[in-house]
Order: structure tokens, then C-alpha cells, then sequence
């Protein structure tokens, strides 16, 4: 395509594009498919990688550009980014109109009433319609620059409609549905949950590196204006109007109400069915419509006198604890639990809540009988906040945490540093499903046909106990072919499969073991520097922290792992079955794609990305992010782009998944994968 009309197609592109996500975002009235929303995208994607002084700033795939910066700049805010006053009652609400009233006794007002969305309150800076500056509110004189963060958020125009300079006001939030997705992703990786979806928001947009900002599926609502001099509707809503016409996304739960008992009756009603809204609520914002009004009414030092929030208190509720049990988690962590009589809270009825642990439970000395108040916090995760004294009878029963695990009777312990009691047994029921589906998983020990429900199988028809039995199921032929649906064939190919999984590489057994803060790249490391599993369960505190990467908190784990005797019997059992424990040659001297290069694009029929990354650099292949002519294969899937275009051009060989898996079938490592497919 010569540079004209590439120039051209560029620009009707963006106009495209940017029509569509204003279609979506702002206007919820989608004209076409995600599809080919993302065709429009990777058509103009190819442009600039073509030409690249055609990429503009605004252009939406600039989206997520720029390298993690180490700090965030502050920036002053030109109009103080004030907070509102809360009003928790009627009578604070007419507190408010009264007040407002007797400053400006002549006039009229109206109301318009918003919807209080739980985020982060941010500003935007547009100059001559191009999105500038974005910044956190802070202590209200002075906020982050959070700029290419906020530049993720799909519905953050990065060009308005029109070329005017403006600041606008605004909650970034995140989405209830998204939040849950995050929280259950961070609990499968072990990393701290977040305790509701504002937390979320936050520390989503305090991300140094913008790429996690990206990943957030954030949102924002605009409501208000900043230093905005060229900008002067007469009313908010008119105010409101105009930006979304600017393409800016507005809530459109809003109200014009001039009567302050309907406004009471307008916001009561909120209270039920803000949980028929996908994101979080916390109350209400009333505010003086006439925008020349709010002048006059001016604001105090902290908040305006033309706004208040109506605020819901917290939705707690009170009910009795008719029993205490303890839940033995995944990684055998032991959770005191209060089960409830039945209440209603927060549009759901509940029957149970976290006590949390031990400590918690003391300190909070709930016993069984109790009247207790319950809140969700972040209205998702019900907690009991206090127990209601005044209602004990003395008939209370006190609960003591058992000393061993309920669910497989090995004694119990707490690792130091931490607050919660652990079963550390490697055969407790309760943990070996998960356990064992993870040793398998494609991830660990890549055991095709052995994923999650053929372990619940087996350990249901007593066949394997721990992850080691699963080398023995050889020996027990006959009662596979006996178990439900279980065809010759498929047994014979998950037999072979167990087989292949035997000589995997030393991490994938590290990783698949399920050691407490041992991810897969931690695994790496480890067998790395200590090249066999008996020199990893030998390993001292003191080697262990001379891992890069590992510090006292995994190498504690680590130790406390292997000086297990269940650990050590699951280990002497995978010996006997013939399971590699050392580390191979390294890849770069022994592989099939020694020193070959391959860049991915496009999404692959079964293998995510990364693990083809994985796989190509476990068999001594190289993978970079982008196509040059030192690139020897590029491994191209489904919706692959401008890469495609670009390799093609190179005359570089395009693979697909079954090729790759030819190549990689020529060397030792490929072969298992190339005959499990
Ligand atoms: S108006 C001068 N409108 O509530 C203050 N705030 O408690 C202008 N918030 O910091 C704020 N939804 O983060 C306004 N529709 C809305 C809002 C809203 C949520 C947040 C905002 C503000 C906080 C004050």
C-alpha cells in the first residue's frame, strides 16, 4: 500500500473505530460484533506498523504504550478536587436544602440526583480535544499523574469530539463481575485478594506498569467539570449532556427532581435495587442543578454547599450462630465458619460467613448461639462484625479451633509469620483433588486426558490417594477399564500419557508438587540452581535464599514442605515409578529448536501463548515480540495481523499449532507433546 492511501485508511479507520467504541461504551448500543471491531483494529494496527510516523496519540491502538515508570509525578490540580458532605438521614437532607435556601433565599431549586458509584474519583485534562492528563485525586490540592493508566480504560475517550480543552471529573470503577473473575484468578495464584472492587479499582490504576491497568477491565463514569473556562453550560445536566456528546461516558441514572420528599422517595428506592446494577453503589449524590446557582452557594474548605451524598450505611444484619464449622481450603488452610439462621442482606440471603482465622475469632469471641451483625464487605463477602453481648443468655457454647484437620486427622499447624492454622498433609481429601488435577494440569506434569474431573474419578474409586499413585495406575488397568465410561482407548492413551509425563523437565515436578509460594517460575529457578529434586528437599535455609528471586518467605515454605513425612512417601513413590528428578542437559545444548527464533500472534486452536512460549523455549527455541528477518518462524493462529503481513513478507516461514508440533515431535521434548495431541 503506498503512503497516500495507507495515510487515508488510517484516518477513516480511527474515525471507525473510535464511532464504534462510542457506539459501545457510551451510547451501550453496539452496531457490530467484538469481531469485527477487533478486525477495524488489527487492519489499523498493520497501517502503523507499516508506517510508522503514521501512529498518532490518540490512535486506539495506543492504548497501552510506554514503559513502567518508577514513580508517579504529582500534579496540582488547578480547581481543588473537593469531597461532598454526607448526608445519613432525611433529616440531614433537609438540613442541606435549608441551609442552601437561606443563601440564596430568592431562588428556585432543583435537584439532580445521581448515582454514587464506589471508585476512584480522577481527572481528565483534554487540550484542544486530545487527552493530555489524567491524575488521582489525592489529598484534593494535589494527585498522581496516572496518565497511561487511565489511558487503558476503554471508555476514556483519548480524543474528544470536539477540539476543545477541558478538565472533567469522574469515578474510575470496576465492575462487580470483573472484580470476582480478578479475585478467584488471584486465589488460584495465591496472591492476596482484593476486599472489594473500589480496592480493586485502585490498586488497578496504581499499577506502575500499564499493562496491569490494561488487564483490569476498568470503567468510568463521568459527572462533573474541572477548570474548564471555555466550557459553560447553564445546568449540570446540561453539562452532563454536552459531555457525552463530547463522547465522554456519563452515567445515565439520572434525575431531575425539584420536590426534596420526591428526592427522599427517589433515593430510598435505590436502596433495594442498587443490587440489580453491576457495579457497586454506596449512596447518592443530590446536587443544585443550575449550574450560576452553585456560584453563588460557592463551597466550604472540603466539600461544595451545592452537593451532598446520601449515604447507604453499610448493609448490616442480625442473626443467630447455630454452628462453627472449619472449611479446609485448597491449600489446606483451615477457615473458621459461622453458620447462620437465614437473613437477607445486601439483595441476597445468607447463611454463612468467614470468621476468617483463629486470631479473628478470639479476638471477635463468637460463640456458638450468639446473636451476631453481619455486613458484606464491599457487599460481596459477608463477615460478622461484632457479636451483640447484650443478647447472650450464658447458654453460649465457646468454639476452640481443632488441633487436627477436619477433614483428614493430621494434626494441624500454624507456619510462622502466619495467622491461619494449615493441614499440611499431602493426602487430606480435601486438598488432594486440587492437588492432584494440579500435578497434571498442562502447566505441571502435562498429563493429557487428566484434568480436573478424571481426578475427582479416580480418588472417588479409590484408585489414587496422592499425586504419586497416579505412576501406579498401570498396575491397576483392570479397574480403570471397569470404571464408568472408561474405553479401552481412552485408557491406553491415558496410560501412555502418564508414561510421557515421566521424563518431563525437573520444574514441571518442582511446580506440580504444590508447594506453598513455589510458582512455575519459582520452580525454574529452583531447578536450576539446585539440578536435582534430592539436592531441592536437602536444600538449607541458607542455599535457598541464595536463589535469585527467593527470599526467607518461600524458602520456609520450602522446608516446611519437604520435611514432611506424607511429603517424603509421595516422593520416595514417584522414585520407584521411574519419575525424572534431575535436570536435563539445558535446552540451548540439546533441543530440536536450538538457536531457531520464533515470534506468536493470533490465538492458537489449544495452547495459549504462553505455553507455546514455553514449550518452544523448553526444546532451545528462542521467542521474541516481533518480526524481523532475523525471525525464523513466526507460529501464527486464529485473528493474527499485521505480524502475519509483515512475515510473509520476509518470506519467514508461518507455522501452525499441528507444524509446530511436527517440529517440535523431531526432538526428545516435542515427541510426548506432537503424541498426546
Ligand atoms: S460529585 C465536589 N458525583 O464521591 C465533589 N461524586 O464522597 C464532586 N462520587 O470524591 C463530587 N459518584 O469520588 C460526585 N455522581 C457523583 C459521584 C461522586 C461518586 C465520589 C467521588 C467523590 C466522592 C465524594
Amino acid at each position: 500500500m503506498d503512503k497516500k492511501t495507507a495515510t487515508d485508511l488510517a484516518v477513516s479507520l480511527r474515525q471507525e473505530i473510535d464511532e464504534h467504541n462510542y457506539r459501545y461504551h457510551v451510547l451501550d448500543d453496539p452496531k457490530i460484533s467484538d469481531a469485527d471491531f477487533d478486525r477495524l483494529l488489527r487492519s489499523l494496527d498493520a497501517i502503523e506498523k507499516e508506517y510508522p510516523d503514521l501512529v498518532s496519540p490518540d490512535s486506539p491502538t495506543q492504548r497501552v504504550g510506554g514503559q513502567p515508570s518508577e514513580v508517579f509525578a504529582s500534579i496540582t490540580h488547578r480547581v481543588p478536587m473537593l469531597s461532598l458532605d454526607n448526608a445519613f438521614s432525611v433529616d440531614d437532607l433537609r438540613n442541606f436544602v435549608r441551609r442552601a435556601l437561606n443563601l440564596v433565599p430568592d431562588a428556585e431549586i432543583s435537584f439532580i440526583v445521581e448515582l454514587k458509584v464506589d471508585g476512584l474519583a480522577v481527572s481528565l485534562q483534554y487540550e484542544n480535544g486530545l487527552f493530555v492528563r489524567g491524575a488521582t485525586r489525592g489529598d484534593g490540592e494535589t494527585g498522581e499523574d496516572i496518565t497511561q493508566n487511565l489511558r487503558t480504560v476503554q471508555s476514556i475517550p483519548l480524543r474528544l469530539q470536539k477540539p476543545l480543552t477541558l478538565e472533567v471529573r469522574g469515578e474510575v470503577f470496576m465492575p462487580r463481575s470483573s472484580f470476582l473473575a480478578l479475585n478467584e484468578e488471584r486465589e488460584r495464584r495465591e496472591l492476596p485478594l482484593f476486599a472489594n472492587p473500589r480496592n480493586a479499582a485502585a490498586g488497578s490504576l496504581r499499577q506502575l506498569d500499564p499493562k496491569v491497568a490494561a488487564e483490569r477491565n476498568l470503567d468510568m463514569v463521568t459527572y462533573g467539570l474541572g477548570y474548564s473556562p471555555d466550557f459553560s453550560p447553564p445546568s449540570h445536566f446540561e453539562a452532563l449532556m454536552a459531555m457525552r456528546e463530547l463522547g465522554l461516558k456519563i452515567n445515565t441514572n439520572i434525575k431531575i427532581i425539584s420536590d426534596l420528599e420526591e428526592v427522599v422517595a427517589y433515593c430510598e428506592g435505590w436502596r433495594e435495587k442498587r443490587y440489580e446494577l453491576p457495579y457497586d453503589i454506596d449512596g447518592l449524590v443530590i446536587k443544585i442543578n443550575d449550574l450560576a446557582l452553585q456560584q453563588r452557594l460557592g463551597t466550604t474548605a472540603k466539600s461544595p454547599r451545592w452537593a451532598i451524598a446520601f449515604k447507604f450505611p453499610a448493609e448490616q444484619a442480625v442473626t443467630r450462630v447455630e454452628g462453627i464449622t472449619v472449611q479446609v481450603g485448597r491449600i489446606g488452610t483451615l477457615t473458621p465458619i459461622a453458620e447462620l439462621a437465614p437473613v437477607k442482606l445486601a439483595g441476597s440471603v445468607v447463611r454463612r460467613a468467614s470468621l476468617h482465622n483463629e486470631d479473628i475469632l478470639r479476638e471477635k469471641d463468637v460463640r456458638v448461639g450468639d446473636h451476631v451483625i453481619i455486613q458484606k464487605a464491599g457487599d460481596v463477602i459477608p463477615e460478622v462484625v461484632e457479636v451483640v453481648k447484650a443478647k447472650r443468655t450464658g447458654k453460649e457454647v465457646s468454639f476452640i479451633m481443632p488441633e487436627v484437620c477436619p477433614a483428614c486427622g493430621s494434626a494441624v499447624s500454624r507456619l510462622p509469620g502466619e495467622v491461619a492454622l494449615r493441614c499440611f498433609n499431602l493426602a487430606c481429601p480435601a486438598q488432594v483433588m486440587e492437588r492432584i488435577a494440579h500435578f497434571a494440569s498442562r502447566g505441571a506434569m502435562d498429563i493429557e486426558g487428566f484434568g480436573p474431573a478424571a481426578a475427582e474419578q479416580l480418588l472417588g474409586a479409590g484408585l489414587i490417594q496422592d499425586v504419586a499413585d497416579i505412576y501406579y495406575l498401570p498396575e491397576n488397568k483392570e479397574a480403570l477399564l471397569a470404571l464408568e465410561r472408561k474405553a479401552d482407548k481412552s485408557v491406553e492413551n491415558l496410560l501412555a500419557a502418564i508414561e510421557q509425563s515421566k521424563s518431563r523437565p525437573l520444574w514441571r515436578l518442582i511446580y506440580g508438587l504444590g508447594i506453598r509460594f513455589v510458582g512455575d517460575r519459582t520452580a525454574r529457578l529452583l531447578a536450576d540452581y539446585f539440578g536435582s529434586l534430592d539436592n531441592v528437599t536437602e536444600a538449607t535455609m541458607e542455599e535457598l535464599v541464595n536463589v535469585p528471586e527467593v527470599g526467607p518467605k518461600i524458602a520456609e515454605s520450602v522446608i516446611s514442605f519437604f520435611a514432611l513425612d506424607s511429603t517424603s512417601e509421595v516422593i520416595e513413590k514417584l522414585r520407584r515409578a521411574g519419575v525424572n528428578f534431575v535436570q536435563e542437559q539445558k535446552a540451548e545444548e540439546a533441543g530440536p529448536l536450538n538457536g531457531k527464533t520464533f515470534v506468536l500472534t493470533g490465538t492458537l486452536p489449544t495452547y495459549s501463548r504462553e505455553e507455546v512460549a514455553r514449550l518452544i523455549e523448553d526444546a532451545g527455541g528462542k521467542v521474541t515480540g516481533s518480526v524481523s528477518k532475523n525471525t525464523d518462524y513466526l507460529v501464527a493462529g486464529e485473528k493474527a495481523g499485521s505480524k502475519l503481513d509483515k512475515a510473509e513478507k520476509l518470506n519467514i516461514t508461518v507455522l501452525d499449532e499441528a507444524s509446530l508440533f511436527k517440529l517440535l515431535g523431531q526432538g526428545e521434548q516435542g515427541n510426548t507433546i506432537a503424541d498426546t495431541k
